[in-house]
């Protein structure tokens, strides 16, 4: 099997229309940035079929993108063949352009419904995910090979629970407690849920082994000062909550989503224990970031509090090349996080990597550079098997709006016309010469 060159989308951010969920209510109650809502978004509802041509005309062999949870069932017990249809037909224009479907199940939204009830803290939670999970594993179940249960579930509890930029928008460490428990038992449902359901394949991939995984964000924290004690300590205490917690949990090994005097441990998911709920791990790289103790003075620094400690991250220093977004381009960092999944021995997908960059200044070497850092890792033996660049097109950037532009195409808003960034032939030659090691085909 070829390595597997493609782009990543996710469902609100781009399909428009997406009135059922937690996020759109969100935003109506004005919680975004630029006080926009996602509204008809780029409107790839209509839009798709031109999309995945696009992502095609690039030589990928596949497609990462995820269904909206709240399309399927957006009242309780309420299922929309509607909606069913319509993956359907991205599924089928996936087979007939040749591009194998990565199908996450959960990216960052919620059913309105569920949310009400608590979301991923309510008890029940993995039940309702469940549900829903096995409706798609019925329909679509036959004709994709691999699965994302959750994306960036580190991302979203922090998010949602105490950072306060994505709903519910609280500052609860017990919530965050809660809410790993509940991404947990979620995933592990989800994970035995689509290998019990799946028991007949069809269609060109037929023939790929079903692989379910996660798509976990991964940042590469550094201290500040390289020689502060304090700031290389904190660094530590990010990287092995941040980055570590999950990977240990999806592999049998302790569960620990703690972090002393800060975040109660929650207790344990019995069913994830001793035993790999992932058949590969999916890698989001985008930065690395810098762990602070108070607030910096220092002009243009970002700080972010965290709960009521002193305790931030800064997202780049003066020297640092930034995105749009202000978050420093790293691509040694993607290696880092490889070489250290690698020790679990799974295969890897870099399931997201892009940059905010409307100019396209930077994506261009960005693909590149961070290219070759998973050609380096393979040729030291990490079975990184695909990368997925962040993102087809330009798109709704939850809480900063519409205005960062991460897409391999542009998209104005007015006319939702999509016009190809220049790095895009870029990506097609790196796609056509075949990095990452053009003499090693990944097995499956
Ligand atoms: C998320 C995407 C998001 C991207 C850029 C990732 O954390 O999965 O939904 O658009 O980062 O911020």
């Amino acid at each position: 099997m070829k390595f597997l060159w493609g782009v990543a989308t996710s469902s609100h951010q781009i399909e428009g229309g997406n009135s059922a969920n937690d996020w759109w209510a969100w935003e109506l109650a004005g919680n975004i940035e630029s006080g926009e809502v996602s509204g008809s978004a780029t409107d790839h509802r209509n839009r798709f079929e031109e999309d995945l041509r696009n992502a095609a005309s690039l030589g990928l062999n596949t497609y990462r993108f995820s269904i909206e949870w709240s399309r399927l069932e957006p009242f309780e017990g309420h299922w929309d063949q509607e909606a069913f249809d319509w993956y359907g037909r991205i599924i089928s224009l996936c087979e007939q352009l040749g591009l194998m479907p990565m199908v996450t199940l959960h990216h960052f939204t919620l059913p309105k419904w569920l949310a009400d009830k608590g979301g991923v803290t309510y008890e029940h939670f993995a039940d309702r995910f469940k549900g829903y999970v096995r409706k798609v594993a019925l329909t679509f179940g036959s004709r994709v090979p691999l699965w994302c249960t959750v994306n960036e579930p580190m991302l979203l509890v922090i998010g949602a629970y105490m950072g306060a930029i994505m709903p519910p928008a609280r500052s609860n460490p017990k919530q965050v407690a809660a809410g790993h428990r509940g991404m947990l038992k979620a995933h592990v449902v989800a994970y035995d849920t689509l290998h019990k359901t799946i028991t007949h394949r069809e269609g060109p991939w037929k023939d790929v082994p079903l692989q379910v995984g996660f798509a976990h964000n991964m940042i590469d924290f550094q201290p500040l000062h390289r020689f502060s004690v304090r700031e290389w300590l904190m660094a530590k205490v990010f990287h092995r909550y941040y980055n570590m917690a999950w990977l240990r949990a999806v592999t049998g090994r302790r569960q620990n989503f703690g972090v002393w005097f800060v975040l109660p441990k929650p207790r344990q998911v019995w069913a994830a224990r001793g035993r790999k709920t992932v058949d590969f791990i999916g890698i989001n790289y985008y930065m690395k970031a810098y762990p602070c103790w108070g607030p910096q003075k220092e002009e243009g620094a970002q700080f972010v509090q965290f709960h009521n400690l002193p305790l931030g991250i800064r997202f780049s220093r003066a020297q640092d090349k930034v995105s749009d977004l202000g978050w420093p381009i790293h691509p040694r960092g993607l290696g880092k996080m490889i070489r250290l999944v690698a020790r679990f021995g799974l295969p890897i997908y870099v399931t997201e990597n892009g940059v905010a960059d409307s100019r396209d200044q930077f994506r261009a070497q960005f693909i590149q550079d961070h290219v070759s850092e998973i050609a380096r890792a393979r040729s030291r033996g990490a079975d990184v098997r695909g990368y997925y660049h962040w993102s087809l097109l330009d798109n709704f950037e939850w809480i900063k709006g519409f205005g960062p532009r991460f897409g391999l195409w542009a998209v104005d808003y007015s006319t939702k016309e999509r016009t190809p960034r220049a790095s895009t032939q870029v990506y097609a030659q790196i796609v056509k010469r075949g990095d990452p090691a053009p003499d090693r085909d990944v097995s499956f």
